[in-house]
């Protein structure tokens, strides 16, 4: 058997998963949920310029691209890109940079959206502060913010196979390959969603569904 890779590049693990991601959305039990989350990114994206992080294969762009003004769409990974890329975005212009979210190099700013799709859940504890700091700049007072990622679902989700020092919960995944890699992936509670996100936000609003969540936030105009 393979040995388990440590994943401290979340980079690599993704390149490696690219081809096969979206096999995660053909859940059958994750289909009305996806639905509602389709419909609802679709109503609070109308007519904004979007700035997104972390787009991966573009999944949650084409959905958002259907009624927004604009959209630049950014991730780390080449490959993920490039699928992404190939994508039908219609009417909506659509533009990808490959840059870190930690650093969101050469992105331009005055976003009226921004919109991070499973990734909250990728960034670590002590990493948080310092992710928001860099994403907010880029957006205007007041923008909206919106977040999707996973509740932690027993029987369902990947089992959590340990907790470090800083809070930290990790999954080991397996690629059709058969390589694991061992992935850091948190589920905040709804709690501390709002504990959090109440210090940079305003108009705090967590929709919980059975697989996933959603937060929405206006970008506190004077922080
Ligand atoms: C869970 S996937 C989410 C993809 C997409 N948003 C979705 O919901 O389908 C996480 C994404 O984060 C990207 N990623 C990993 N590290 C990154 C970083 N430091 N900066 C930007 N993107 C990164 C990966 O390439 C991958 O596409």
């Amino acid at each position: 058997m393979e040995k388990t890779k440590n994943v401290e590049n979340l980079e690599a693990y993704y390149t490696r998963r690219a081809n096969e991601y979206e096999d995660i959305y053909k859940r059958p039990d994750r289909q009305k949920d996806l639905l509602s989350l389709e419909s609802i990114l679709r109503s609070l994206f109308r007519d904004r310029h979007v700035l997104e992080i972390a787009c991966g294969t573009g999944y949650w762009t084409q959905y958002i691209a259907k009624s927004a003004s604009t959209i630049v769409a950014t991730d780390i990974s080449k490959e993920v890109l490039n699928l992404a890329k190939s994508k039908n975005y219609q009417s909506c212009s659509v533009t990808f940079q490959e840059t870190d979210a930690y650093s969101l190099e050469k992105v331009g700013d005055n976003f009226s959206a921004g919109f991070c799709g499973f990734w909250w859940s990728h960034v670590p504890i002590t990493r948080r502060t310092e992710f928001l700091k860099i994403f907010h700049s880029k957006l205007n007072p007041g923008a909206l913010v919106v977040m999707i990622d996973n509740n932690y679902v027993e029987g369902s989700s990947t089992p959590v196979s340990r907790k470090d020092e800083e809070g930290n919960t990790y999954q080991v995944r397996k690629l059709k390959d058969g390589t694991r890699y061992e992935v850091l992936k948190n589920f905040p509670e709804e709690s501390n969603l709002h504990n959090f996100f109440e210090k940079v936000g305003e108009n705090i609003q967590i929709n919980n569904l059975t697989y996933y969540w959603l937060l929405q936030y206006n970008l506190k105009k004077f922080p």
